[in-house]
């Protein structure tokens, strides 16, 4: 059977871009420019992306295109028989980790915009909005039910395959969402008292640049990007041939930059024209935004739509993290798509449930330290992606004949490849150089 493919340059901008753009944007980003200083984070921060994360996203891409396999065995085609193919195994367990609290916040999500659309016609209760938070994700059965309702819409998009599953429905979604940003950003940035929140996000004062500041723009940039666990390799291995791996990354990542910007312009102003904290951390989103809408008019129209949004981003990621366990999966045990999504979804309420529960009932379980929650969390983010990440281009780098890699990169010949000797000089010493960095830091602190 001939294997599933994008149908062309926007089929597979749209899905990587919906991998891409997610919770990370939404309610990650503008909390880390929040509490990082704004402005000189996200200088630094593009930095990143351009300078280490943008050579990542074509090495996924050619290690993917290359192999057209899953994530595991495309280190086993192109490294037989050595032990190179456990990044495709990380890279699975890191998928399965992050699903175990993503989709717990998805949950919340559709909890949200669900009471937002019963309460479109009345006043919400101010000065409840964090206990109602807090409630919500201590109690026992409701975050799990809707987290059960998310899986079950991401798994069924994953199910119809690529072209007429992930495809189609990133077509349909991510222009809306993009609508969507936008017309919440100029309703922010029409506020008044707006200008404190612009000038936050674009004076950069460099005395906030430190070392904690530079490793958190890493790691959002790693997360962001959905780079470091076979995202991209999976995606990479449905690329058409004749498209350009360059324009399709750099398409990506700008597209995703963008996202996070339109989202800081979205959120930001309205937090200073409040009056509240920029500091305010993982609760912006939860909290401090439907405080915001409470007091704006047709506030209450756009909260349905903010959780709308983050709803479809979180929605396109999921289906991304589902796929490389999907097409590892099926591609190894020889099972139905459909099957195999099944068991997998079932998998994933099972983790989620326990790190929902987490918040409330089993507060006390603690793996190393960590609530169940967290620990999925800190598993993933800060320890699988950057030693993923780290290990690919390593072998792309190092291990990899340097004119296979080329003839991937150039689509075997046809297009130029002005861009490889840079490519290749960063993917050689300084991305690998820079992520260790990053990451003794995370094991040493
Ligand atoms: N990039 C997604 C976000 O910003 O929300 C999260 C993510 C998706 C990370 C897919 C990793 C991944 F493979």
């Amino acid at each position: 059977m001939k294997r599933d493919e994008f149908s062309g340059f926007f089929g597979v901008l749209v899905a990587t871009v919906g991998s891409a753009v997610g919770l990370g944007n939404l309610w990650r980003f503008p909390y880390l420019v929040g509490q990082n200083g704004g402005a000189a984070f996200i200088l630094v921060y593009l930095a990143f992306v351009l300078i280490i994360c943008l050579p990542i996203a074509v090495s996924e891409f050619i290690i993917g295109r290359r192999t057209r396999a899953n994530t595991v065995k495309a280190f086993q085609i192109l490294a037989p028989r050595t032990p190179w193919s456990a990044i495709g195994v990380v890279g699975v367990i890191a998928a399965f980790s992050i699903l175990a609290f993503y989709t717990v916040v998805g949950g919340w999500t559709m909890d949200y915009l669900f009471r937002s659309i019963i309460h479109l016609f009345s006043k919400p209760d101010i000065s409840s909005l964090e206990s109602q938070f807090t409630t919500m994700v201590t109690s026992p059965v409701r975050p799990i039910v809707w987290t059960v309702v998310f899986v079950l819409f991401s798994a069924f998009i994953v199910m119809c395959g690529i072209k007429k599953g992930i495809e189609k429905y990133s077509r349909i979604m991510m222009p809306f969402l993009f609508l969507m940003v936008v017309i919440l950003m100029v309703r922010s940035l029409t506020l008044p008292g707006a200008e404190k929140g612009i000038a936050f996000l674009v004076e950069p004062d460099f005395s906030k640049i430190n070392t904690s500041v530079i490793l958190a723009a890493l790691g959002q940039a790693f997360f962001s990007l959905s780079l470091g666990m076979g995202c991209l390799i999976t995606y990479g291995s449905y690329i058409p041939n004749k498209e350009n791996l360059t324009r399709v990354s750099f398409s990506t990542a700008m597209s995703d930059t963008l996202f996070a910007m339109l989202a800081g312009l979205a959120i930001m102003p309205a937090v200073f024209a409040f009056g509240i904290s920029p500091q305010e951390g993982p609760g912006l989103v939860f909290i401090v935004l439907p405080r915001i809408f409470a007091q704006i008019p047709l506030g209450n129209y756009f909260a349905v739509m903010f959780f709308v949004i983050l709803l479809i981003a979180a929605v396109t990621s999921v289906i991304s993290l589902l796929e490389v366990v999907t097409a590892y999966v099926t591609e190894r045990l020889k099972v139905k798509r459909k099957y195999a999504v099944g068991v997998i979804a079932l998998l994933v309420t099972v983790c989620a449930s326990f790190s929902s529960l987490s918040q409330g009932v089993l507060s006390d379980v603690k793996i190393f330290g960590k609530t169940i929650f967290d620990f999925f969390d800190y598993l993933s983010a800060n320890i699988l992606l950057p030693l993923g990440g780290l290990f690919i281009v390593l072998f792309v780098g190092w291990y990899m004949k340097k004119a296979l890699v080329y003839d991937e990169f150039t689509n075997q010949g046809t297009l130029k490849g002005t861009l490889f000797r840079a490519y290749y000089f960063i993917i050689r010493y300084v991305a690998p150089v820079a992520i260790a960095i990053v990451f003794l830091d995370l094991i040493l602190r």
